[in-house]
């Protein structure tokens, strides 16, 4: 496996609302999608576009949002996954595991519709590191 494309940036934020209003009016931000739910993995997510990438904003969503535990730490929110791209996810799984990386739980449908997997961030110097499969037709 090669280091993949950085999709995107994951960011915690107690309000995707006010996160969104810091990228459009202090950033200058132009590409704002709209925000949606994702309760598999316990978050509302909102995208803004980078011109070579994406800011992942992650809201808690319900009572047992990893988010939370995030926020309570941070509460004003802050810098919380990077995520590359994989060609493909269980090749992925197998290989993080097989050099030693813990990975969290089974390959699940992330924000963009594709599978990813996450490797702990103690194997990782401390990141916390999204692996997600390249949507097909990029
Ligand atoms: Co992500």
């Amino acid at each position: 496996m090669n280091l993949g494309r950085l999709n995107h940036v994951g960011v915690a934020t107690p309000s995707i609302e006010r996160s969104v209003a810091l990228y459009r009016d202090l950033l200058g931000a132009t590409k704002i999608h709209d925000p949606f739910d994702l309760p598999a993995q316990g978050v509302r997510v909102c995208f803004v576009d980078t011109p070579n990438s994406q800011i992942e904003l992650l809201e808690p969503l319900g009572e047992n949002s990893p988010v939370l535990k995030f926020l309570e730490k941070n509460p004003a929110g802050g810098q919380h996954h990077v995520c590359f791209e994989v060609p493909d996810i269980h090749e992925a799984k197998a290989e993080m595991e097989a050099k030693g990386a813990k990975v969290l739980g089974e390959p699940r449908i992330g924000a963009h519709g594709t599978p990813v997997i996450f490797v702990h961030p103690k194997d990782m110097g401390g990141v916390l590191v999204e692996l997600m499969e390249t949507p097909k037709g990029h």
